[in-house]
């Protein structure tokens, strides 16, 4: 795993859009997974700015969902459906064609996750994926506990998601269960990139890197990905040991 260390928010952000532009300016038919969030809002803005600036070609570029809350419709600006068309699929005109995306409405959840494994499958696994981090150390919504092998799964949420994910809601909102990609697939990206901010990520984020590896704190596994990013920003890294990494 290398580790960069921006000074602030929008050094963060601009750097991890530079990444996401290189892979669709090099693989124009990748597979991007993108995480929803706070975290890579600054990213995705500056991302959709220089794609328009340089009239990159999404024709090709097929997008998958990370993740879902069950229950939540697409409608609802808390959903991860909501936020990836509003932030990303409509500002670049993405067909609906190149967008596979879970479908936490459905009355068989089940088949969803074996839809989207086989559709992950067809598609040659995920060329770029864009990870946040939970502040119990979830990405996607892959809980503490969770097995390592997992593909796409039903989850019963962790309190710390339940209570840390209002935020992303107008009201308050039952969050019980979710609805992810696996560690194993999330694992078999070709590259990954961890993006964290924030003094409130400065814990979490030491454990995830510099702890033992275990699946008490899913994130941890980037530790062994062969080609993974840990993009942060100065005060969630405060706690590093190693600070010798400041881009
Ligand atoms: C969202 C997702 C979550 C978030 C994580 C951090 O699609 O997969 O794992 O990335 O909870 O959320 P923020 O960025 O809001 O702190």
């Amino acid at each position: 795993m290398i580790t960069r260390i921006y000074e602030d928010y929008r050094r963060l952000s601009t750097n991890t859009a530079r990444e996401m532009l290189r892979v669709v300016l090099e693989k124009p038919e990748a597979v991007l997974c993108l995480a929803t969030g706070a975290t890579p809002l600054g990213a995705y803005a500056e991302f959709v700015r220089q794609a328009k600036m340089q009239r990159i070609d999404f024709s090709g570029i097929r997008f998958v969902s990370l993740d879902e809350w069950v229950g939540i419709p697409p409608s609802n600006p808390g959903s991860c459906h909501y936020f990836l068309n509003r932030h990303l699929f409509q500002p670049l005109q993405i067909a609906p064609a190149q967008i596979y995306l879970f479908d936490g409405m459905s009355a068989d959840l089940q088949g969803v996750c074996s839809r989207m494994d086989e559709h992950l499958e067809q598609l040659g696994g995920i060329d770029f994926l864009v990870v946040g981090i939970g502040l119990n150390g979830h990405i996607g919504f892959n809980e503490p506990g969770v097995a390592f092998d997992n593909k796409a799964h039903v989850v019963d949420l962790h309190p710390i998601t339940k209570t840390t994910g209002q935020k992303y809601f107008q009201s308050e909102t039952l969050l019980n269960q979710g609805i992810t990609l696996g560690i194993r697939q999330l694992m078999d990206a070709k590259t990954v990139i961890l993006m964290a901010n924030g003094a409130k990520k400065t814990n979490i984020i030491q454990q995830a890197l510099e702890g033992t590896v275990s699946n008490a704190l899913p994130a941890s596994i980037l530790q062994s990905h062969p080609n993974c990013l840990a993009f942060l920003d100065a005060e969630a890294a405060a706690q590093l040991q190693d600070s010798s990494r400041r881009a």
